[in-house]
């Protein structure tokens, strides 16, 4: 059984949980390391004040000790901060009075039950599938809250990986109308080139362009809109080789795709070239395979975004995805009261104008575990060592037959 894990968890409720299970024992995990990557999720111009709220830190439970895994399963928790204020509203015994269950009489806007569905969430199909007459039953779960633990299991996955070398970025090149200059043929830079890309209020490694997406987004805001975007990730180091091209799902471009268009929001996926191929020539839209005495088997463009078959070729990996403009607007939609089944706005929760820059971090956790996954496959071992121990005898089979480039210095 390879690498895998569960969330649980309301975004009002008491806390946000998850087990991983098929992690190797002795990969170096500690609470700070995945609250460093939590901190990340959160930043981000264009994010409301829950961001301010929540200043995540996760709890360990089970499956590691000293700061190292100890191949058992790994429990977290992240504690919801607001909890409090919605004990009632989200409370797991059954209300005691009408008031209390948001009939007439109650005062909490937090009890009242939410009717009108949001064009563009889950809430309407939710309502409908699960037979719930208030949205908040669906809007609970649908929320983004969520990836607050999926990025805390890519930390971990993201500790793995830095144990061969593999290290993962990302940036945004766009966020609604204003695009980064960007060529998705060529290699990208090394990952030094986005040491700083945090620092950036957009995290768009392009001055002028962080600067105008900044603009846009207070536009956005101040006309009750708001924007979606375009963000890259990026992993180097990866050996070539992981996925397979013998069945539909071991293919890795097909699960990278498949985890990142679950992540709330995502509308779009596309590795190198990605749909730009479509309107080349075969001679313009391919990575010619090339060898020099001082650098192996290379690649001189990065269309493929570094897989091919369903398999990572040794160039990194570069893939992207389109968010859309979030659902809930402060000037809503047009949607209808599902009690009367009349004509209504669409209701409001607490919302951000935009979450471009945070849903990259979020993908980057999500590309992280799938390569996790992947190496735990190509390299099996229930012990990092082992793992380790498979994996130099592949890269020196690797080296024999000229492919070396893809390597870099493991962490620790
Ligand atoms: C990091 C992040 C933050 C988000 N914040 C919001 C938000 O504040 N308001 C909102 O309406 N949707 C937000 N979303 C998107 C919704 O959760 C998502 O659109 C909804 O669950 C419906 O799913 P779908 O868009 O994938 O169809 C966010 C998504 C991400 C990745």
């Amino acid at each position: 059984m390879s690498l895998r894990f569960f969330t649980a968890g309301e975004s009002h409720g008491p806390a946000i949980t998850a087990i991983v299970e098929g992690m190797p024992a002795g990969v170096p995990v500690t609470a700070s390391v995945i609250n460093r990557q939590l901190k990340r999720r959160q930043l981000g111009y264009g994010r409301g004040r829950r961001m301010q709220i929540e200043s995540d830190e996760v709890e360990l439970l089970s499956g590691v000790r000293h700061g190292l895994t100890l191949g058992s399963p790994i429990a977290l928790m992240i504690r919801n901060k607001d909890w409090e204020k919605w004990q009632a509203a989200m409370a797991v015994e059954p209300p005691a009075s009408p008031a209390e269950a948001g009939g007439p009489g109650g005062d909490d806007w937090r009890l009242r039950p939410v009717t009108r569905p949001r064009p563009g969430h889950a809430d309407l199909a939710g309502m409908l599938k699960y037979g719930f007459e208030d949205a908040r039953n669906v809007l609970e779960r649908a929320s983004a809250r969520e990836t607050a633990m999926r990025v805390a299991v890519g930390a971990i996955a993201r500790q793995l990986l830095a144990a061969f070398g593999i290290v993962i970025a990302s940036h945004v090149i766009r966020m609604g109308p204003v695009a980064a200059p960007h060529d998705p043929s060529a290699l990208p830079p090394p990952p030094e080139a986005f040491d700083r890309v945090d620092e950036s209020p957009v995290r768009c490694l392009d001055e002028a362009a962080s600067r105008a997406m900044v603009e846009a987004v207070d536009e956005a805001k101040a006309r009750g809109e708001t924007l979606g975007g375009v963000f890259e990730v990026i992993a180097w180091g990866v050996p070539p080789g992981l996925g397979s091209h013998v069945q539909w799902d071991r293919k890795l471009d097909g699960r990278i795709a498949q985890s990142l268009m679950s992540i709330q929001a995502i509308k779009g996926v596309e590795f190198g070239l990605g749909f730009e191929t479509g309107a080349r020539f075969g001679s313009d839209a391919h990575d010619p395979i090339l060898y020099a005495d001082d650098r192996g088997i290379y690649r001189p463009t990065g269309r493929a975004g570094g897989v091919e078959g369903g398999m990572t070729n040794g160039e990194p990996l570069v893939v992207r995805a389109a968010m859309k403009p979030l659902a809930t607007l402060y000037n809503p939609l047009p949607s209808i009261d599902m009690a009367a089944l009349k004509p209504a706005e669409g209701a409001i929760e607490r919302s951000d104008v935009s979450a471009v820059p945070a849903a990259a971090v979020v993908a980057e956790a999500a590309v992280a575990f799938e390569l996790a996954r992947a190496m735990i496959e190509k390299f099996g071992g229930d012990s990092l060592a082992e793992m380790r121990r498979n994996f130099e005898a592949y890269a020196a089979a690797l080296e024999a037959r000229g492919m070396r480039g893809w390597r870099r210095p493991a962490q620790q």
